[in-house]
């Protein structure tokens, strides 16, 4: 049944069902705990709404949610990353759509307000959307949610201040801190898939370029790590003493952003900050610099100066944009300086979302069951979950953890 979505072409769907397709196909934990968890009647009815990067993975969670009895409404985190298949595919399936590719900036914000409309109990949000416009815009709603979970980082932030402000009413469950979702998604989902977004956006070869990686948080380690494994030399810039000492344990060159910007040919951000690289980054560029960014929002790269102060703008390849400096340099940003992997691919392969929205799954069910138990604000996410996660896959992989033997859990135990 077609519910009142907003879509670009229904027409769409059948393309978009291949790709959901295919990530169900792949998705061998979210499948077990469907049918050992999820679809055991604690969100039957239940009104959820998602606000995350709409692809085929995504889909799929709204999907599973959706099959296990819950009210389904998603719009997408990111106006580049909403794929027109995908949804129209969600909307044919039942699932309330409301996202289009690359919309207008009042018509992005639409789409949040109807899925805030909808008057969700549970929100799956990512980089807290949903949650601080309900905060913020409609206080009226607040009353019939009875929690929400967090995706990324840059998110947690947002959330952590709003914490401090005592201004949320509800628990927040941090899937973003979840080990089984930052410890493998924002490292290895981020760098495997922000390095062939990449690699299929320029056609360029990486073995001996210098790259250059701002931030060595979770998502700065993937970058350097996967860049190095194609033969890049890399270069880390990080505020952090103990981490940017860390990059160079890893074998990585440390050194300041205004000396990278010098000798770098390609920069990836991935720092949730502003303005990481900007006119004194670019001033030091060399002509043909490539620009990307890994991190949530837009301006982690200052496009907009580039915007105002580039000659000559134009599309040199698709996703590549060219701005031409007043000496005659030429800088390339890629999907604008949205994120990379999202915006200018697919994001992040599929068995490792597998394992980020199994924590999402279970971190709305566990909100379904005991809400009522949960305290307000952000919460981390229970430690069973992960161990549930993580056991589940390593079940579908038919390995088996180490057991300890009796002997040895009491020798742990004992000092003498
Ligand atoms: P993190 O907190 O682990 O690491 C961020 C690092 O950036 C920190 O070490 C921080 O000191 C550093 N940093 C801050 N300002 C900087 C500056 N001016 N120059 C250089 N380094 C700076 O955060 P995480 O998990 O690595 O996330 C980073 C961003 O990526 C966030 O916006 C997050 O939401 C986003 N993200 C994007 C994903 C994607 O699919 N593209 C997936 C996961 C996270």
């Amino acid at each position: 049944m077609i519910k009142e979505s907003v879509i670009k072409d229904p027409a769409l769907a059948p393309e978009g069902r291949l790709k959901i397709d295919w990530a169900a196909q792949h998705s061998p934990v979210l499948n077990k705990l469907f049918k050992n968890q999820l679809a055991d009647g604690a969100l039957d009815g239940r009104k959820v709404a998602m606000t995350i990067h709409l692809e085929a993975k995504t889909a799929y969670l709204a999907l599973l949610m959706h099959e296990a009895g819950a009210d389904v409404t998603v719009s997408g985190s990111n106006p580049l990353s909403t794929q027109d298949d995908v949804c129209a595919a969600l909307a044919e399936r039942g699932v309330r759509v409301y996202a289009t590719h690359n919309p207008s900036d009042a018509e992005f914000e639409r789409y949040l307000e109807q899925t805030i409309e909808t008057g969700p109990e549970i929100m799956v949000d990512d980089g807290a959307e949903l949650v601080g416009r309900m905060i913020d815009k409609r206080p009226d709603l607040l009353d019939g949610v009875i929690g929400a979970s967090e995706e990324t980082t840059t998110g947690i932030l947002k959330l952590k201040a709003m914490d401090a402000e005592e201004v949320i009413p509800f628990p927040v469950l941090a899937a973003n801190d979840a080990l089984c979702k930052h410890m493998f998604d924002n490292r290895y989902g981020t760098g495997h898939s922000s390095l062939s977004s990449l690699m299929y956006n320029t056609n360029l070869f990486m073995g001996g370029k210098t790259i250059v990686v701002m931030g060595f948080g979770w998502v700065g380690r993937g970058l350097a790590k996967y860049t190095k494994g194609m033969g890049a030399r890399v270069i880390v810039c990080e505020p952090d003493p103990v981490k940017l000492l860390e990059a160079h344990a890893e074998g990585y060159e440390i050194m300041n952003s205004l000396d990278a910007a010098e000798i770098g040919d390609i920069f990836v951000t991935g720092t949730g900050n502003l303005k990481v690289l900007n006119s004194e980054h670019f001033e030091r560029m060399k002509t043909g610099a490539i620009l990307a960014n890994a991190g949530h929002y837009d301006h982690e790269i200052d496009v907009a100066w580039l915007e105002k102060n580039g000659k000559n703008e134009r599309e040199v390849r698709r996703n590549v944009t060219e701005y031409e400096m007043p000496d005659g340099r030429k800088i390339h940003v890629i999907v604008r300086g949205r994120l990379v992997n999202l915006a200018g691919g697919d994001g992040h392969p599929v068995e490792i979302m597998d394992l980020t929205f199994a924590v999402q799954a279970l971190a709305a069910h566990h909100l379904a069951k005991n809400s009522a138990s949960i305290p307000a604000g952000l919460q981390p996410i229970p430690a069973e979950i992960d161990q549930l996660v993580a056991s589940t896959k390593l079940d579908t992989m038919g390995v088996e953890p180490e057991k300890f033997t009796q002997e040895q859990i009491d020798y742990q135990k004992s000092w003498r």
